[in-house]
């Protein structure tokens, strides 16, 4: 196992009715916030009221930042930081999914800066400082409650780019798995292909020595099969919204990561399809996963899948290595069809125009170090293979 500092510094509250801890958490911390949030949801099911409520109780004042886009774009972050400036706030609240989440984190950051937020994105400099940051979940997927990463879209230029510093841990962060109740079927689909592709990428690595990590990863991903499918025919189950929640965080907190070399490969692919489609984030990772697990798998490669596919799918380990591997990735893609997620691009309405352009913008250095280094015509051919 390689050296590692491990450090979180996000104070989670997890459990039905722990939004009342909030108003005591922020008060410690700020006294002006902003409250980020999205489309309307949170009004709808009652998380905004219970979160104002809480800013009431303290004698928090607050402005507000609505309309966070899904896939949220550079003009809301700026938007929020001139609020913050104008309003002469000192903290942000963010209440929703891992958009308004991200928005946030672009917006308490961008505060101590200068220049334009997008520069974080254009990673022309890392986030030192930032307002104090607070989360209401109520979207399982992205893990953004308890990480320091945001993803920004720039949709003037089709890019769609992420930073991160530890400044972007949020302080607090509230995880109610009943405020995902009203998350749709789609979403809640969508969500447990986002938290399965982030412990695949931490999984899939070059070197595999990391004994706690391996098991913790395969029962986050056997937990998704168990409780995603539950959570999308019974939407009011708490044992599977909790354990989709729970598995979300920790799937992206980094402790997937630590000890070994991690690259990831099919997310830099997902985000060039969102920022030319703005398609949904966990949707993009559906189509491509099992495709770029096909492509990958080889000699090399195939004893890491088929021990996927016993640890996680049950398969036989008497089965020859190959076919063992191969059977997990069929397993991968019927299980994301078994949820009624797209696995075609043209579902999309997507075409191969910009898959060289794409592909191009995808390939950083990074590519050099995955778990099979991808050229650029190999990320057109895993495109191509997905149409
Ligand atoms: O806009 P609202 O009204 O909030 O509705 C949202 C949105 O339409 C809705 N929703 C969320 N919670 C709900 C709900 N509807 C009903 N009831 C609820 N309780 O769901 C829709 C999608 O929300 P969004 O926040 O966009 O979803 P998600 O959490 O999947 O976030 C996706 C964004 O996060 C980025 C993605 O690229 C994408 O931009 N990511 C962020 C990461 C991070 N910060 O670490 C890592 C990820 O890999 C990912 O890239
Ligand atoms: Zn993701």
């Amino acid at each position: 196992m390689k050296n590692f500092t491990y450090s979180i510094p996000t104070v989670v509250h997890f459990g039905e009715g722990q939004i009342k801890k909030l108003g005591g958490e922020i008060a410690a911390r700020a006294s002006r916030v902003l409250v980020v949030y999205g489309g309307g949801s949170v009004k709808r099911n009652g998380v905004f009221d219970a979160a104002i409520a809480q800013l009431k109780s303290r004698g928090i004042q607050w402005a507000e930042l609505p309309g966070v886009e899904p896939n949220p774009r550079v003009a809301t972050v700026r938007e929020g930081v001139r609020l913050c400036r104008e309003e002469g706030l000192d903290g942000v609240l963010a209440l929703g999914g891992g958009s308004v989440i991200d928005c946030a984190k672009g917006v308490a950051a961008g505060f101590y800066y200068e220049g334009d937020p997008w520069d974080f994105s254009a990673k022309k400099l890392t986030p030192e400082r930032a307002l104090p940051i607070f989360t209401v979940l109520t979207m399982a997927a992205t893990g953004s409650e308890m990480d320091e990463i945001a993803v920004i879209s720039n949709p003037e230029t089709n890019e769609k780019e992420s930073f991160s510093g530890p400044c972007c841990y949020p302080a607090v962060s509230i995880l109610d798995p009943t405020y995902t109740y009203s998350v749709p079927a789609s979403q809640t689909a969508a969500g447990t292909a986002d938290i399965m592709s982030h412990t695949f990428e931490n999984y899939f690595s070059p070197i595999e020595t990391n004994y706690l990590a391996d098991h913790l990863a395969e029962a986050i991903l056997r937990s998704c099969i168990q409780y995603g499918p539950k959570a999308i025919q019974t939407p009011n189950d708490y044992e599977a919204r909790a354990n989709l929640m729970w598995n979300a965080s920790w799937a992206i907190n980094g402790f997937l990561k630590q000890g070994k070399p991690v690259a990831w490969s099919v997310h830099r692919m997902e985000h060039e399809l969102s920022a030319f489609y703005d398609i949904t984030h966990g949707v993009g990772l559906a189509i491509l996963t099992p495709n770029w697990m096909r492509y990958v798998l080889n000699e090399k490669t195939e004893g890491r899948f088929a021990r996927y596919g016993t640890a996680v799918w049950g398969l036989d380990a008497s089965l020859p290595t190959r076919e063992l591997a191969q059977a997990a990735i069929q397993k991968t893609r019927e299980f994301f069809t078994s949820l009624e997620l797209p696995s075609t691009l043209a579902e999309l309405g997507i075409g191969p125009e910009y898959f060289e352009e794409m592909a191009r913008k995808a390939r950083t250095g990074s590519f050099d170090k995955t778990f099979v280094p991808l050229s650029a015509e190999d990320i057109v051919n895993i495109y191509q293979m997905s149409l």
